[in-house]
């Protein structure tokens, strides 16, 4: 039944290119795409640039535009942040005082012909986004209604690779307003609209279309938003009227084997944006060596992942993925391409790596270093406490609890699941994942916890199975691992536990207490023992939290009722309150990783980054000083707001409501239009 399902998604959802607005003969035919191919080696990161990124936009390729009479006038449009012409200095002006971003309908958005320039300019790579479930719509504003494409979309809502194989999707639809629902979706209202989804999408296949996009958002005080694979749990790669630069496309992976630079000699990949784990771990696979992702096959490793500290199955041999990162290719928001290592704009290096995706630049490819081969020994198993009854369950799930510190020194990894079922609880360690260990290691790491489960009369099954390397122990544990996606039914939350909270049997009690109180609320929550191998220099912007963390809880947030407003504060109640608030208390020097956080969290700063925040900020000024790149609960985004008057969300600066990030509204800044002129920003 699975099988023909699938290959009819592929065939079927092939899209009738949606119409982007013509412009008259004249232009077209003297227009062409913006772009000039610049040497492989005009880069300081010490690896050759990709075919992508060759191909870039210059002051001499803006200057041709300038000079071709039929688009002159909209040439400033285009052109760099330090690009100094009487129209481009207006355009500065009027963008410093406006207080929102122009969306579709403003008197100041873009006409038509300006997009259709645009598209000529970037070769024909804009494509207007349309919901996904639209064709399931009879009556919607896209008029589109096709049952095999529904059919095919409905069969592919709840895979990762539906959305990430469409420009404008997301995997968490809560985010997109939610708008366009599957017909039947506990939180649709029955509408399809273009709600919280990006207007428009370019499909990036080099540097010079991001330049153009980055240069035209700019001058014309659009939102701009960076869409990799849509996996983000804070829906961060979609917004409201934007203009969508979409990474997935940018697939390179280059092999190195003696890299010398600064800090590291020794063998490194290159790799394009739009890489996503299941690719980088084949490729490693294939050289012979070890890379560092998460556990997601799907998630895109240079997108968000490292940009945000990134935990995976190796860290604890290797560091977190932000730490392998050598060095940056990236666009800035002044629309210039350059190069961020430990040496070279060292500053943006250190905020690109930890500071958050879609912040501080668009990175088109990064250099990683990558290791030796990892055998594993992975092992499963799973009770439940209907025979032994709650208590000794969770005296059981306690016992683990007790020996994480252990568990991290002994350098190994696991991911743990307990789960509500109402009648009682069941548990899923799934996998424990012992790198570096043989069975009997393994065997003689587990063997108190085994005979604690065997003293508490909790029958469990157990697997225990080696490998020779990574890949193979990675597929037996996590190939399939995208679940929940297209749900509106909850989110995630997670808190960064620090290895105090181990330190007396008393506060061992206490941390315990807060994470067994939780589950009354939270239907399901895992429990990760990770402790990175930090790097004896740190010189990125992973939150400090990860340094000294022993174990990350993620609790999933059910949404009872996701379809009103009521209902969503119901559940930032429930995670401030019942979820997350307890642990947060007993954890005063934890963190929340802000790649999996709660899309409410009160304290996104401090939770986030912690030391790190006030420098981060500065950066932000400094390489973003007009506010380009926006997402919820980033580095600089307390200065806007999403006005959204219609869900009774407005938020203003300090009080947070509902999901400003993406939620339908418009995006503004939060600083006074008098305080702008009066200050003459
Ligand atoms: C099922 C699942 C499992 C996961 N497992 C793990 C795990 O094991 N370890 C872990 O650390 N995390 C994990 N995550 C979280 C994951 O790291 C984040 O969701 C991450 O942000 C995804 O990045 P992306 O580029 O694929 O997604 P997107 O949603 O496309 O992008 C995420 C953010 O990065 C920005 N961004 C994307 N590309 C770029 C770019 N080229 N330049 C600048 N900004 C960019 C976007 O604007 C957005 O803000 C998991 C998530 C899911 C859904
Ligand atoms: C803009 O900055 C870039 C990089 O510093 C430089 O190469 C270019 O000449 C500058 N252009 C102008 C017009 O100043
Ligand atoms: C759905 O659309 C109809 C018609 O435009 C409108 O009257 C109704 O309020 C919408 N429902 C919601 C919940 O937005
Ligand atoms: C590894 O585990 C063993 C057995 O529990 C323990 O005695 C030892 O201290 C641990 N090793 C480290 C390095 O902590
Ligand atoms: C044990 O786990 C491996 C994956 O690690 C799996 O392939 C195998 O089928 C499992 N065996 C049993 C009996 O569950
Ligand atoms: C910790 O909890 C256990 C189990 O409830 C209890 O026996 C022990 O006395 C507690 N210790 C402290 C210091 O609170």
């Amino acid at each position: 039944m699975l099988a023909p399902l699938v290959l009819s998604l592929a065939a079927v959802l092939v899209r009738a290119q949606e119409p982007v607005p013509s412009v008259p003969a004249s232009i077209s035919s003297a227009v062409a795409p913006a772009a000039t191919e610049v040497p492989a080696d005009s880069t300081e990161a010490g690896v050759q640039l990709f075919e992508a990124e060759t191909t870039q936009l210059t002051d001499a390729v803006v200057t041709d535009i300038v000079n071709t009479p039929e688009i002159a006038d909209y040439a400033h449009l285009f052109a760099f942040e330090n690009t100094t012409t009487q129209l481009s200095e207006r355009a500065k002006r009027q963008r410093r005082l406006l207080k929102c971003k122009s969306a579709p309908g403003d008197l100041l958005y873009p006409v038509k012909l300006v997009w259709g320039i645009f598209d000529l300019l970037l070769g024909g790579a804009l494509e207007p986004i349309v919901p996904l479930a639209s064709y399931c719509y009879k009556d919607s504003e896209f008029d589109n209604y096709n049952a095999d494409k529904c059919a095919a979309v409905t069969a592919g809502w709840t895979t990762g690779e539906l959305h990430y194989n469409d420009p404008g999707s997301i995997m968490w639809p809560l985010y997109t307003g939610p708008t366009c629902l599957l017909p039947g979706d506990a939180a649709s209202h029955g509408n399809c609209t273009q709600g919280g989804y990006s207007s428009y999408s370019v499909h990036v296949t080099n540097v010079a279309q991001i330049q153009l996009a980055v240069n035209f958002a700019r001058t014309s005080n659009l939102r701009l938003v960076i869409k990799n694979t849509g996996h983000d749990y804070n829906g961060r790669s979609t917004g409201k009227g934007a203009l969508s630069l979409w990474t997935h496309n940018l697939k390179g992976i280059q092999y190195i084997q003696n890299y010398k630079s600064s800090t590291y000699n020794g063998p490194v990949f290159k790799v394009g944006a739009g890489v996503q784990g299941y690719e980088l771990y084949q490729a490693a696979d294939k050289y012979g060596v070890s890379a560092v992702g998460g556990i997601c096959p799907t998630v895109g490793v240079f997108g968000g992942y490292s940009a945000n500290g990134g935990h995976s199955p190796l860290m604890q041999l290797f560091g977190m993925g932000s730490d392998q990162v050598l060095a940056l290719e990236v666009v800035t928001a002044s629309g210039l391409f350059l190069t961020a290592t430990p040496t070279v704009n060292s500053d943006l290096y250190w905020a690109l790596l930890g500071g958050g995706g879609g912040t501080f630049g668009i990175v088109t490819s990064a250099v990683v270093k990558v290791h030796e081969k990892v055998p594993v020994t992975v092992a499963q198993w799973s009770f439940n406490s209907f025979v032994s009854g709650p208590e000794p369950f969770w005296k059981a799930l306690k016992f683990f609890w007790d020996e994480i510190p252990n568990y991290n020194s002994n350098k190994t990894y696991s991911y743990g699941t307990i789960i509500n079922a109402g009648v009682g609880y069941l548990y899923t360690m799934a996998p424990f994942f012992a790198t570096k260990k043989t069975v009997a290691e393994f065997n003689t790491l587990l063997k108190p916890y085994f005979d604690k489960l065997t003293e508490l009369g909790i029958p469990y099954e157990l697997n225990v199975t080696h490998y020779d390397t990574f890949y193979p122990a990675y597929q037996a544990s996590w190939a399939d691992s995208d679940f929940h996606i297209g749900s509106t039914a909850g989110t995630p939350g997670v808190r960064l536990v620090p290895t105090e909270n181990w330190a007396t049997e008393a506060i061992r009690n206490k941390t315990w207490t807060a994470i067994r109180g939780a589950i009354d609320t939270a239907p399901v929550i895992t429990i990760y023992n990770q402790r990175p191998n930090n790097p004896a220099k740190i010189i990125n912007s992973v939150n400090p939290a990860f340094r000294k963390e022993e174990a990350m809880v993620l609790m999933i947030n059910g949404i009872a009722d996701p379809s009103t407003a009521a209902g969503l504060k119901q559940a930032e109640d429930d995670f401030a309150n019942k979820i997350m608030g307890p642990l947060r208390a007993v954890t005063p020097t934890g963190g929340e990783y802000g790649n999996e956080a709660d899309p409410w969290n009160p304290n996104f700063k401090a939770d986030f980054w912690g030391a790190n925040y006030a420098r981060l900020a500065e950066l932000k000024k400094k390489w973003d000083p007009t506010g380009l790149f926006y997402v919820h609960h980033g580095v600089g985004s307390d200065e806007w707001v999403v006005e959204d008057g219609d869900r009774g969300f407005r938020r203003r600066m300090g009080g947070f409501v509902g999901f400003e990030g993406s939620w339908e509204g418009s995006l503004c800044s939060c600083v006074d239009i008098f305080t702008i002129v009066k200050f003459n920003l």
